[in-house]
């Protein structure tokens, strides 16, 4: 294909996932000749890579496109797309609504991108590639990588589990798991290339099948890569965590001791309607099981308020599984109906909007408090930090995270380079960051 010297500038919005997505869209247009920037002013391409999770993540898209608009009459702007999960969703909607975009394409066809943005240039006219393709897992791609201290890379795309009010087997299609020797080549390039951490993704990263090797497996071969130094993964369902797997953790110094577990809600009713495939005993008898083998672990979490028929006992019994297992992190969300899920077919969404909110800071409020007693917990330790970057507030300072995760800010001092792993001794915590100092 002819060369169009044109250049291209990508925001990403969602989850990691996206993350790697846009990475792979960089890698893939750079190779077809297209510059990256990193101002719009100097782009003639605008992709906006999108999240459909929640009715909020697609207004704030359709804002900051409504934003961008202007570039298109009195910048070097030329075409305006959107890619991701949104066009999946609602794309009509979403053209309809922001007339002005040429471009709409989905997660498994980043390929046509050249293609399709030589047609525009051609035609003028919009374009869009939707379809879903199983066998697409961009094994061949390698991401374009701003980050130079830790990479996410995909072993599996899509998702199976269908819980009732999630939009993401719809817009990302049906799990896919990648070939573990693409896996295994992708990591030991990242690290040749000095990227010491590494982020196996997923949407349900443990239930990684590629021809019977399943994720305690991978993350073995995975951890066993020279010069592997933090290993870490996500988003596991309690539903596929086994023993197995805590087991390679325990046996691998070099996989962080941190475990993000979504437990949604502390019903058993709620869980049921939501189609979970757990009952709270069984995911806090999985949480007893990882504590006891993992004793220093840092556990996070997910949590819907306001799910269909939620009652006030109902959101006591998620208020009481906070206070039991001490999280030392959640993110805490407000339902929200989404187009072709189950739970907006057979469910009314009948809890008020304010119930919603107020549920949502009650344990916002909650968390806050029980995270920073646990993150005292590491007051007075000395613990390993990767130095990710400079601290934004203050430039004197380095931010980084320590195995379990955990932010860290401390002074920079003589000798140690972001990249570098440094021992860190922690003096104060403060909302969720730790504070300290380089000890050599
Ligand atoms: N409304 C609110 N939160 C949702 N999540 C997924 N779907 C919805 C929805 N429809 C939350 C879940 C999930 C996280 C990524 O987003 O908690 O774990
Ligand atoms: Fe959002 Fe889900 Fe798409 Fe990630 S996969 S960007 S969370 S809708």
């Amino acid at each position: 294909m002819d060369k169009l010297n044109k250049t291209f500038y990508i925001e990403t919005y969602g989850c990691q996932m996206n993350t790697v997505d846009s990475e792979i869209v960089t890698s893939i247009l750079i190779s077809a000749g297209f510059k990256l920037v990193d101002d719009i002013k100097e782009a003639n391409i605008l992709l906006l890579n999108t999240c459909a999770i929640r009715e909020k993540a697609v207004e704030r898209v359709i804002n900051k496109m409504r934003q961008h608009k202007g570039f298109l009459k009195s910048g070097k702007l030329e075409i305006a797309g959107i890619l991701g999960c949104i066009p999946e969703h609602t794309g009509d909607e979403l053209k309809a609504k922001l007339d002005f975009i040429k471009l709409q394409v989905g997660p498994d066809k980043y390929r046509t991108l050249p293609q399709l943005i030589k047609n525009i240039y051609k035609d003028r006219k919009y374009h869009e590639e939707l379809d879903f393709d199983i066998e697409e897992n961009y094994e061949d791609v390698t991401p374009y990588r701003s980050e130079h201290t830790n990479a996410f890379i995909s072993v599996m795309r899509g998702c199976n589990n269908f819980c009732t009010y999630c939009v993401v087997p719809y817009v990302r299609g049906r799990e896919k798991s990648r070939t573990v020797d693409s896996i295994l080549d992708e990591v030991k390039n990242t690290i040749a290339q000095g990227i010491t951490e590494i982020t196996l993704l997923g949407q349900n990263v443990n239930s990684y099948n590629f021809e019977g090797i399943r994720f305690p497996e991978l993350l073995q071969k995975v951890a066993e890569i020279k010069g592997m130094e933090r290993l870490k993964f996500a988003t596991s369902h309690p539903k596929d965590l086994t023993e197995e797997l805590i087991d390679v953790i325990v046996k691998n110094p070099n996989i962080s001791n941190s475990f993000h577990l979504p437990f949604q809600a502390g019903s058993n009713s709620v869980l049921k309607r939501m189609n979970r495939g757990y009952t709270i005993e069984k995911y806090l008898a999985k949480i007893k099981m990882i504590r006891e083998k993992i004793p220093n672990i840092a556990i996070t979490t997910d949590i819907i308020v306001g799910f269909p028929g939620e009652t006030e006992d109902d959101f006591q019994q998620t208020v009481k599984v906070l206070k039991d297992t001490k999280f030392d992190n959640a993110f805490m969300f407000i339902y929200s109906e989404r187009k072709n899920t189950a739970s907006a077919k057979n469910f009314k969404d009948d809890v008020s909007k304010e119930e919603k909110s107020r549920r949502q800071q009650f344990i916002s409020k909650l968390q806050k408090k029980i995270g920073l007693v646990e993150l005292k917990k590491d007051v007075g330790k000395i613990t390993e930090v990767l130095i990710e970057s400079i601290s934004k507030k203050r430039d004197y300072q380095y931010k980084g995270r320590t195995e379990q995760n955990r932010i860290v800010v401390f002074d920079k001092i003589e000798g140690y380079n972001i990249g570098d792993y440094a021992k860190v001794k922690i003096k104060k915590a403060e909302g969720v960051t730790l504070f300290g100092e380089i000890v050599e």
